[in-house]
């Protein structure tokens, strides 16, 4: 077991009850969650949200504080969400905000959840169509990832995961998976990033990688999971690093073969025009007005941000 700030990663979820620490614990979680582990929440109070990314909004939030209202949930609490990035973020959301703040942890149930979205801090929902615009930055209390639950998970959902490990061995420099701690590695990459820009000032930023053509092919097509968008996203990040210069062609190729051996699609679909991409690209929130802060490759463990005009991103596509 390797715990690494508040996040424990191995045959951890044993500890859950030393967390509770005498407290009256309430776990939320969601109804897939709740079917396949049972016994987690058969002596503990506990809520249930719908399952999948259209729960993450505002009702369900308010149907979770009116819960805890009606339970008398006073700011002495616990909770913990018991789940995926969306019980996760649900969790946070919910617990930095009910009575002004309450405390809160997380079992991270997916391989997402566990490298990525249980941590750092970042809470929310979306609203109006715009993911995670509404939120929070508020560390949870302790993370348990154990990989026990993977054993469960669907393969579209490993691949999801592995979007972001891929993203996390282009950052680094290494190739995660071939070690045997590869969750307790990836944990360690964003809580060093997280740990010296909790607002995302500067340094966080580099954890988008691949991630603006990532959220623009999502909105173009149902046709990918997350982690399949970011693997084109990387591939795309390398391309575009390797047209100004900053990538080698070799470094470049090594991308694309490193997101290929992952089983990830490298391409933008030829479904999608350039023009529709490139336009859901620039409605992104991250934008500001004549470019976009795009995060490039000067070297594979190597990450730069860099602005990048809106002429220069139709010139890489042109080719
Ligand atoms: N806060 C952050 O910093 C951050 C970072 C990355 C992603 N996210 C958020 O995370 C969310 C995606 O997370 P996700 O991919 O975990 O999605 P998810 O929570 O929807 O889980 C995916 C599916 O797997 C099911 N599931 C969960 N655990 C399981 C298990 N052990 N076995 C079988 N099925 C299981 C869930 O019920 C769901 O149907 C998005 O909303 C995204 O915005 C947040
Ligand atoms: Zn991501």
């Amino acid at each position: 077991m390797q715990t690494i700030d508040y996040v424990t990663v191995g045959d951890c979820l044993r500890q859950l009850e030393t967390l509770k620490q005498g407290r009256r614990t309430i776990l939320v979680t969601d109804t897939n969650v709740k079917e396949l582990y049972p016994t987690i929440f058969e002596s503990c109070e506990h809520i249930v949200m719908e399952s999948g990314e259209r729960a993450k909004n505002i009702n369900t939030y308010q149907d979770i504080c009116r819960d805890l209202l009606d339970m008398g949930v006073d700011r002495g609490v616990l909770l913990v969400g018991v789940g995926g990035g969306v019980v996760t973020d649900m969790t946070g959301f919910v617990g930095a905000t009910y009575m002004r703040g309450v405390s809160f942890g997380f079992v991270a149930t997916t391989l997402l959840a566990q490298i990525d979205a249980s941590l750092g801090g970042k809470n929310g929902v979306d609203f109006e169509g715009y993911k995670n615009i509404v939120g929070t930055f508020v560390h949870p209390e302790f993370v348990l990832c154990d990989p026990l639950f993977l054993k469960t998970l669907p393969q579209k959902e490993l691949r999801a995961g592995y979007g972001e490990l891929v993203k996390y061995a282009m950052l680094a420099g290494e190739d995660i998976l071939a070690s045997s701690d590869y969750i307790a590695r990836c944990v360690e990459i964003k809580m060093d990033v997280v740990r010296n820009d909790f607002k995302e000032g500067g340094r966080r930023k580099l954890l988008n990688l691949g991630h603006t053509f990532a959220h623009a092919i999502e909105k173009c097509t149902d046709e990918y999971n997350h982690g399949e968008a970011v693997g084109i996203g990387l591939c795309v990040a390398a391309e575009i690093s390797q047209k100004l210069g900053f990538l080698s062609v070799e470094e470049c190729k090594k991308t694309i073969k490193m997101v290929e051996k992952y089983d990830l699609p490298t391409q933008i679909p030829s479904s999608i025009a350039v023009e529709e991409l490139l336009d859901a690209v620039l409605r992104d929130k991250k934008r500001d007005k004549s470019s976009i802060d795009m995060i490039l490759l000067r070297n594979i463990g190597a990450p730069i941000i860099h602005p990048i005009s809106f002429e220069l991103l139709f010139e890489a596509f042109k080719g």
